[in-house]
Protein backbone atom coordinates (compact mmCIF):
# COMPACT_ATOMS: atom_id res chain seq x y z
CA UNK A 1 0.00 0.00 0.00
CA UNK A 2 1.19 3.33 -0.90
CA UNK A 3 2.81 5.61 1.99
CA UNK A 4 1.09 7.94 3.88
CA UNK A 5 3.68 10.65 5.57
CA UNK A 6 1.92 12.16 8.88
CA UNK A 7 3.15 15.43 9.96
CA UNK A 8 2.12 17.07 13.54
CA UNK A 9 4.45 20.12 14.51
CA UNK A 10 2.98 20.30 18.23
CA UNK A 11 2.54 16.54 19.39
CA UNK A 12 1.36 16.11 23.47
CA UNK A 13 0.89 13.50 25.64
CA UNK A 14 -2.78 13.14 26.56
CA UNK A 15 -2.95 12.71 30.13
CA UNK A 16 -7.05 11.97 31.17
CA UNK A 17 -8.81 11.48 34.12
CA UNK A 18 -12.37 11.60 35.87
CA UNK A 19 -13.42 13.49 39.17
CA UNK A 20 -17.44 13.75 40.50
CA UNK A 21 -17.88 17.82 39.77
CA UNK A 22 -15.26 20.12 38.63
CA UNK A 23 -15.31 23.32 41.43
CA UNK A 24 -13.12 25.94 41.95
CA UNK A 25 -10.09 25.96 44.73
CA UNK A 26 -11.25 22.92 46.39
CA UNK A 27 -9.45 19.53 45.82
CA UNK A 28 -10.42 17.60 42.87
CA UNK A 29 -9.91 13.79 43.05
CA UNK A 30 -9.46 12.52 40.26
CA UNK A 31 -8.82 8.49 39.24
CA UNK A 32 -5.97 7.53 38.15
CA UNK A 33 -4.29 9.19 35.20
CA UNK A 34 -4.62 7.39 31.67
CA UNK A 35 -1.62 8.44 29.37
CA UNK A 36 -2.20 8.59 25.15
CA UNK A 37 -0.12 10.01 22.44
CA UNK A 38 -2.06 13.34 21.20
CA UNK A 39 -1.54 15.77 18.46
CA UNK A 40 -3.43 15.20 14.59
CA UNK A 41 -0.97 13.56 12.71
CA UNK A 42 -0.03 11.22 15.27
CA UNK A 43 -3.96 10.11 15.34
CA UNK A 44 -4.21 10.06 11.72
CA UNK A 45 -1.34 7.56 11.47
CA UNK A 46 -2.43 5.66 14.64
CA UNK A 47 -5.32 5.08 13.00
CA UNK A 48 -3.94 4.46 9.36
CA UNK A 49 -1.86 1.80 10.89
CA UNK A 50 -4.96 0.21 12.19
CA UNK A 51 -6.79 -0.18 8.99
CA UNK A 52 -3.93 -1.78 6.91
CA UNK A 53 -1.96 1.01 6.05
CA UNK A 54 1.61 1.92 5.59
CA UNK A 55 2.21 4.96 7.54
CA UNK A 56 5.00 6.93 8.95
CA UNK A 57 4.48 10.00 11.36
CA UNK A 58 7.01 12.56 11.67
CA UNK A 59 6.97 14.57 14.75
CA UNK A 60 8.82 16.43 17.27
CA UNK A 61 10.02 15.41 20.86
CA UNK A 62 11.85 16.83 23.96
CA UNK A 63 12.12 16.32 27.29
CA UNK A 64 10.98 12.95 29.61
CA UNK A 65 7.39 13.96 28.27
CA UNK A 66 8.58 13.65 24.35
CA UNK A 67 10.22 10.09 25.82
CA UNK A 68 6.98 9.01 27.35
CA UNK A 69 5.16 9.94 23.85
CA UNK A 70 7.76 8.10 21.87
CA UNK A 71 7.52 5.18 23.94
CA UNK A 72 3.97 4.70 24.11
CA UNK A 73 4.02 5.39 20.28
CA UNK A 74 7.16 2.14 20.14
CA UNK A 75 4.62 0.22 22.19
CA UNK A 76 1.64 0.93 19.70
CA UNK A 77 4.46 -0.25 16.95
CA UNK A 78 3.73 3.27 15.13
CA UNK A 79 6.25 3.50 12.61
CA UNK A 80 8.30 7.20 13.66
CA UNK A 81 10.48 9.45 13.35
CA UNK A 82 10.97 11.99 15.73
CA UNK A 83 13.14 15.17 15.26
CA UNK A 84 15.39 15.65 18.93
CA UNK A 85 14.04 19.33 20.30
CA UNK A 86 15.77 21.58 23.20
CA UNK A 87 12.17 22.37 24.69
CA UNK A 88 10.01 20.02 26.35
CA UNK A 89 7.04 18.70 24.49
CA UNK A 90 3.64 19.37 25.86
CA UNK A 91 1.13 17.49 28.40
CA UNK A 92 -2.79 18.02 27.40
CA UNK A 93 -4.98 17.31 30.39
CA UNK A 94 -8.87 16.53 29.84
CA UNK A 95 -11.01 15.60 32.93
CA UNK A 96 -14.63 13.93 32.67
CA UNK A 97 -17.18 15.34 35.08
CA UNK A 98 -19.01 12.25 36.00
CA UNK A 99 -21.97 14.19 37.55
CA UNK A 100 -22.70 15.77 34.57
CA UNK A 101 -20.71 13.73 31.97
CA UNK A 102 -19.00 17.12 30.60
CA UNK A 103 -15.06 17.33 29.41
CA UNK A 104 -12.37 19.74 30.30
CA UNK A 105 -9.61 19.88 28.17
CA UNK A 106 -6.72 21.83 29.10
CA UNK A 107 -4.50 22.37 26.06
CA UNK A 108 -0.70 23.85 26.54
CA UNK A 109 0.65 26.09 23.53
CA UNK A 110 3.80 23.33 23.18
CA UNK A 111 7.46 24.18 23.43
CA UNK A 112 8.92 26.79 21.43
CA UNK A 113 10.78 25.02 18.12
CA UNK A 114 14.11 26.71 16.75
CA UNK A 115 14.07 27.18 13.16
CA UNK A 116 16.61 24.22 12.80
CA UNK A 117 13.99 22.02 14.19
CA UNK A 118 11.01 22.90 12.46
CA UNK A 119 13.07 23.04 9.68
CA UNK A 120 14.40 19.25 10.35
CA UNK A 121 10.49 18.03 10.52
CA UNK A 122 10.35 19.72 6.51
CA UNK A 123 13.63 18.03 6.04
CA UNK A 124 12.46 14.55 7.18
CA UNK A 125 9.58 14.78 4.48
CA UNK A 126 11.80 15.11 1.89
CA UNK A 127 13.56 12.41 2.85
CA UNK A 128 10.96 9.98 3.78
CA UNK A 129 8.06 10.99 1.56
CA UNK A 130 7.57 8.57 -1.36
CA UNK A 131 5.96 9.67 -4.95
CA UNK A 132 2.56 9.12 -5.44
CA UNK A 133 2.48 9.08 -1.34
CA UNK A 134 -0.11 11.09 0.67
CA UNK A 135 1.45 13.71 3.22
CA UNK A 136 -0.84 14.48 6.08
CA UNK A 137 -0.03 17.39 7.98
CA UNK A 138 -2.28 18.34 11.15
CA UNK A 139 -2.73 20.10 14.24
CA UNK A 140 -1.44 23.85 16.20
CA UNK A 141 1.62 25.27 15.58
CA UNK A 142 4.14 25.31 17.91
CA UNK A 143 5.62 28.62 19.28
CA UNK A 144 7.95 29.64 16.98
CA UNK A 145 7.01 27.67 13.71
CA UNK A 146 5.96 29.81 11.10
CA UNK A 147 2.51 30.58 10.40
CA UNK A 148 3.18 28.99 6.82
CA UNK A 149 4.57 25.74 8.51
CA UNK A 150 1.88 23.77 6.67
CA UNK A 151 2.04 25.79 3.50
CA UNK A 152 5.81 24.67 3.44
CA UNK A 153 4.68 21.08 3.88
CA UNK A 154 2.34 21.33 0.94
CA UNK A 155 4.93 22.60 -1.17
CA UNK A 156 7.37 20.21 -0.17
CA UNK A 157 4.96 17.79 -0.71
CA UNK A 158 3.85 18.30 -4.45
CA UNK A 159 7.37 18.82 -5.20
CA UNK A 160 8.21 15.09 -4.28
CA UNK A 161 5.13 13.91 -5.81
CA UNK A 162 3.11 13.17 -3.21
CA UNK A 163 -0.52 14.44 -2.10
CA UNK A 164 -1.01 16.28 0.88
CA UNK A 165 -3.74 17.00 2.98
CA UNK A 166 -4.27 19.64 5.69
CA UNK A 167 -5.96 19.68 9.00
CA UNK A 168 -5.43 22.98 10.62
CA UNK A 169 -7.37 26.09 11.95
CA UNK A 170 -6.84 29.89 11.55
CA UNK A 171 -4.11 32.21 9.79
CA UNK A 172 -2.03 28.17 9.25
CA UNK A 173 -4.84 26.76 7.81
CA UNK A 174 -5.35 30.38 5.51
CA UNK A 175 -1.90 30.16 4.28
CA UNK A 176 -1.72 26.13 3.33
CA UNK A 177 -4.80 26.76 1.52
CA UNK A 178 -3.05 29.64 -0.49
CA UNK A 179 -0.27 27.17 -1.15
CA UNK A 180 -2.63 24.74 -2.45
CA UNK A 181 -3.47 21.24 -0.96
CA UNK A 182 -4.91 18.08 -2.62
CA UNK A 183 -7.37 17.49 0.43
CA UNK A 184 -8.67 19.70 3.41
CA UNK A 185 -10.43 18.39 6.33
CA UNK A 186 -12.11 21.75 7.96
CA UNK A 187 -14.49 21.38 10.73
CA UNK A 188 -17.69 23.83 10.07
CA UNK A 189 -16.43 25.92 13.54
CA UNK A 190 -12.50 26.06 10.79
CA UNK A 191 -14.38 26.79 7.72
CA UNK A 192 -16.71 29.58 8.93
CA UNK A 193 -13.80 30.92 10.99
CA UNK A 194 -11.83 31.00 7.12
CA UNK A 195 -14.39 32.53 5.59
CA UNK A 196 -16.17 34.51 8.25
CA UNK A 197 -19.22 33.76 7.20
CA UNK A 198 -22.11 31.79 9.38
CA UNK A 199 -22.59 28.77 7.15
CA UNK A 200 -26.19 28.00 8.73
CA UNK A 201 -27.40 26.29 6.04
CA UNK A 202 -25.96 23.73 3.39
CA UNK A 203 -26.00 25.33 0.08
CA UNK A 204 -23.69 28.37 1.83
CA UNK A 205 -21.55 25.30 3.39
CA UNK A 206 -21.41 23.92 -0.43
CA UNK A 207 -20.62 27.55 -2.01
CA UNK A 208 -17.92 28.12 0.47
CA UNK A 209 -16.40 24.56 -0.03
CA UNK A 210 -17.13 24.91 -3.64
CA UNK A 211 -15.19 28.37 -3.79
CA UNK A 212 -12.10 26.47 -2.18
CA UNK A 213 -12.12 23.97 -4.66
CA UNK A 214 -12.98 26.56 -7.83
CA UNK A 215 -10.14 28.62 -6.52
CA UNK A 216 -7.61 25.90 -7.11
CA UNK A 217 -6.76 26.26 -2.96
CA UNK A 218 -8.26 22.68 -2.47
CA UNK A 219 -8.96 19.17 -4.71
CA UNK A 220 -11.55 17.73 -1.77
CA UNK A 221 -12.95 19.41 0.79
CA UNK A 222 -14.34 17.29 3.49
CA UNK A 223 -16.01 19.52 5.27
CA UNK A 224 -17.10 17.55 8.99
CA UNK A 225 -20.03 18.75 10.68
CA UNK A 226 -20.24 17.35 13.92
CA UNK A 227 -23.48 15.77 15.22
CA UNK A 228 -24.55 16.93 11.53
CA UNK A 229 -22.33 14.43 9.65
CA UNK A 230 -20.30 15.70 6.73
CA UNK A 231 -20.44 17.15 3.69
CA UNK A 232 -17.48 16.05 0.82
CA UNK A 233 -17.18 17.97 -2.30
CA UNK A 234 -14.89 17.83 -4.94
CA UNK A 235 -14.63 18.71 -9.08
CA UNK A 236 -17.31 17.08 -10.16
CA UNK A 237 -18.13 15.54 -7.27
CA UNK A 238 -20.30 16.53 -4.08
CA UNK A 239 -21.68 13.98 -1.43
CA UNK A 240 -23.33 14.39 1.74
CA UNK A 241 -23.28 11.47 4.76
CA UNK A 242 -25.61 12.02 7.79
CA UNK A 243 -24.03 11.04 11.03
CA UNK A 244 -24.08 7.04 11.89
CA UNK A 245 -26.25 6.29 14.58
CA UNK A 246 -24.17 5.23 17.49
CA UNK A 247 -24.17 6.09 20.90
CA UNK A 248 -21.90 8.90 20.99
CA UNK A 249 -19.50 8.01 24.30
CA UNK A 250 -16.65 10.80 23.39
CA UNK A 251 -16.01 12.81 20.18
CA UNK A 252 -12.43 13.38 21.23
CA UNK A 253 -10.26 12.16 17.70
CA UNK A 254 -13.19 11.86 15.97
CA UNK A 255 -12.12 14.48 13.41
CA UNK A 256 -8.73 12.98 13.20
CA UNK A 257 -10.22 8.89 12.40
CA UNK A 258 -12.23 10.66 9.68
CA UNK A 259 -9.43 12.31 8.22
CA UNK A 260 -7.44 8.69 8.67
CA UNK A 261 -10.21 6.93 7.05
CA UNK A 262 -10.63 9.12 3.85
CA UNK A 263 -6.85 9.15 3.58
CA UNK A 264 -6.55 5.35 3.64
CA UNK A 265 -8.79 4.63 1.04
CA UNK A 266 -7.77 7.46 -1.23
CA UNK A 267 -4.04 6.50 -0.90
CA UNK A 268 -4.85 3.27 -2.45
CA UNK A 269 -6.56 5.10 -5.42
CA UNK A 270 -10.35 3.90 -4.51
CA UNK A 271 -12.86 6.43 -5.40
CA UNK A 272 -13.64 9.56 -3.48
CA UNK A 273 -17.09 7.75 -2.63
CA UNK A 274 -15.59 4.70 -0.73
CA UNK A 275 -13.34 6.74 1.10
CA UNK A 276 -15.83 8.84 2.35
CA UNK A 277 -17.72 5.64 3.42
CA UNK A 278 -14.79 5.01 5.63
CA UNK A 279 -14.23 8.02 6.67
CA UNK A 280 -17.90 8.07 7.85
CA UNK A 281 -17.39 4.70 9.67
CA UNK A 282 -13.84 5.31 11.26
CA UNK A 283 -15.12 8.80 12.48
CA UNK A 284 -18.21 6.83 14.19
CA UNK A 285 -16.15 4.47 15.53
CA UNK A 286 -13.94 6.94 17.34
CA UNK A 287 -16.98 7.70 19.14
CA UNK A 288 -17.72 4.61 21.08
CA UNK A 289 -14.20 4.73 23.11
CA UNK A 290 -13.30 7.06 25.47
CA UNK A 291 -10.48 9.36 26.18
CA UNK A 292 -8.46 9.60 22.88
CA UNK A 293 -8.67 5.69 22.36
CA UNK A 294 -10.04 6.29 18.65
CA UNK A 295 -11.14 3.82 16.73
CA UNK A 296 -10.75 0.33 16.02
CA UNK A 297 -10.68 -1.49 12.76
CA UNK A 298 -13.43 -4.12 13.59
CA UNK A 299 -15.80 -1.18 14.39
CA UNK A 300 -14.92 0.86 11.18
CA UNK A 301 -15.47 -2.34 9.15
CA UNK A 302 -19.00 -2.88 10.98
CA UNK A 303 -19.88 0.57 10.70
CA UNK A 304 -19.73 0.70 7.38
CA UNK A 305 -22.50 -0.53 6.60
CA UNK A 306 -24.34 1.53 8.12
CA UNK A 307 -22.92 4.83 6.62
CA UNK A 308 -25.16 6.35 3.85
CA UNK A 309 -24.20 8.66 1.30
CA UNK A 310 -26.06 10.71 -0.68
CA UNK A 311 -25.35 11.98 -4.45
CA UNK A 312 -26.38 16.31 -4.11
N1 LIG B 1 -21.93 14.19 18.29
C1 LIG B 1 -21.72 13.50 17.17
N2 LIG B 1 -22.65 12.64 16.70
C2 LIG B 1 -22.45 11.94 15.57
N3 LIG B 1 -21.33 12.00 14.82
C3 LIG B 1 -20.37 12.84 15.23
C4 LIG B 1 -20.50 13.64 16.42
N4 LIG B 1 -19.38 14.36 16.57
C5 LIG B 1 -18.57 14.03 15.53
N5 LIG B 1 -19.15 13.12 14.72
C6 LIG B 1 -18.57 12.51 13.51
O1 LIG B 1 -17.18 12.80 13.49
C7 LIG B 1 -16.86 13.65 12.36
C8 LIG B 1 -15.82 14.68 12.78
O2 LIG B 1 -16.31 15.47 13.84
P1 LIG B 1 -16.18 17.06 13.88
O3 LIG B 1 -16.90 17.65 12.74
O4 LIG B 1 -16.59 17.48 15.25
O5 LIG B 1 -14.63 17.29 13.61
P2 LIG B 1 -13.41 17.60 14.57
O6 LIG B 1 -12.23 17.71 13.70
O7 LIG B 1 -13.36 16.53 15.63
O8 LIG B 1 -13.81 19.01 15.18
P3 LIG B 1 -12.88 20.19 15.76
O9 LIG B 1 -11.53 20.06 15.12
O10 LIG B 1 -13.59 21.45 15.38
O11 LIG B 1 -12.84 19.93 17.23
C9 LIG B 1 -18.19 14.22 11.91
O12 LIG B 1 -18.16 14.50 10.51
C10 LIG B 1 -19.15 13.10 12.25
O13 LIG B 1 -19.13 12.12 11.23
MG1 LIG C 1 -10.43 18.74 14.03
Amino acid sequence: MTRILTITPNPALDLSTTTETVRDTSKLRCTAARFDPGGGGINVARVVRRLGGDCLAVFPVGGATGQRLRGLLEEEDLPCHCVDIAGETRESFSVRERSTGRDFRFVLPGPELAPAEWQACLDALATHARPGGFVVTSGSLPPGAPADFHARVAQRARAVGCRVAVDASGLPLAEALRAGVDLVKPSLRELRELTGLPLATEPERLAAARALVRDGRAGIVALSLGAEGALLVGAGTELRAPPVPVEVATTVGAGDSFLAGLICVLACGEPLEEAFRTGMAASAAALLGLGTTLCRASDVRRLREAVTIARI
